[in-house]
């Protein structure tokens, strides 16, 4: 049994469907890598994962429980699976510190002091321990990505999906996320990535997921599938199309 197991998964605002029965499975330990065109419903596909997104129909089974069902708890299921979100969603009126103890202290009722030393521990981790007391507006891009990543660890969850984590980083700092990434799934945390950069998808795995249209249109190695792939919009999307 895959720890994650999507089944039919349809997803439809307002009647236009964005999600087509997708089929997917995630093993625990995997990290899956799955790109696309904008507007294909990645980020539609994994919010469905914790429920950011309700799903229209289809299930998604965790750890073999539907948590699609309108019983499940979905705080509990949102510690388990964590969403690095591409934008950050930091709270500007919350310093770095307390944008990460927020759901420590607020879902694991953690006291302030408890949920402190953990997020003091894993902001250090991340290079990040110096900059505890500034506002969100007073840190650069990569730093903000660092707390928000910071943020979703100190849960210490089971599955951890990130949006184009790179997306508003520079070339350097790109590598390091990618180098984190890699950090994280071999500390045997299940890994969902959601990117455009060919590279960084290079750097973190061997295999991809290809959606087109709210359908998984391709799986498999980066380089022996997607490079020589028939179909023009995949390869045209990793940049192979000679326009000659
Ligand atoms: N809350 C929403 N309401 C209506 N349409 C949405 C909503 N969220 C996303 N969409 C639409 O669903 C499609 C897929 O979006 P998204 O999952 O964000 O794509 P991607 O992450 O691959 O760029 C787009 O056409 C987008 O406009
Ligand atoms: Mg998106």
């Amino acid at each position: 049994m895959a720890l994650i197991e999507i089944r039919n998964l349809v997803k439809k605002f307002d009647e236009k469907v964005i999600l087509s029965k997708i089929n997917l499975d995630i093993n625990e330990g995997d990290i899956k890598v799955i790109m696309g065109p904008s507007g294909c419903g990645k980020t539609t596909l994994i919010m469905c994962l914790n429920r950011l997104v309700e799903p229209t129909s289809g299930s998604i089974r965790f750890h073999g429980q539907d948590i699609t069902k309108s019983n499940v708890d979905i705080r509990a299921l949102r510690k388990r699976i964590g969403f690095v979100f591409q934008s950050f969603a930091l709270y500007r009126h919350l310093t770095v510190l307390d944008n990460v103890t927020l759901a420590l202290r607020k879902l694991n009722g953690l006291s302030r002091v408890d949920a402190n030393e953990r997020a003091m521990h894993e902001l250090a981790r991340l290079e990040m321990a110096a900059h505890f007391d500034k506002y969100p507006a007073q840190i650069s891009g990569g730093q903000k990505q660092r707390v928000a990543l910071a943020r979703a660890l100190v849960m210490d969850p089971e599955v951890l999906i990130f949006d184009e984590p790179t997306s508003a980083l520079d070339p350097v700092m790109t590598r390091e996320v990618a180098a984190l990434i890699t950090k994280l799934h071999n500390e045997k945390v299940t890994i969902v990535c959601v990117t455009h950069d060919v590279s960084m998808a290079e750097q973190i795995s061997d295999t991809a997921i290809f959606m087109e249209q709210g359908i998984v249109k391709a799986e498999g190695n980066i380089d022996l599938i997607f490079r020589t792939h028939p179909d023009l919009t995949m390869r045209d999307f990793f940049g192979q199309v000679n326009r000659a």
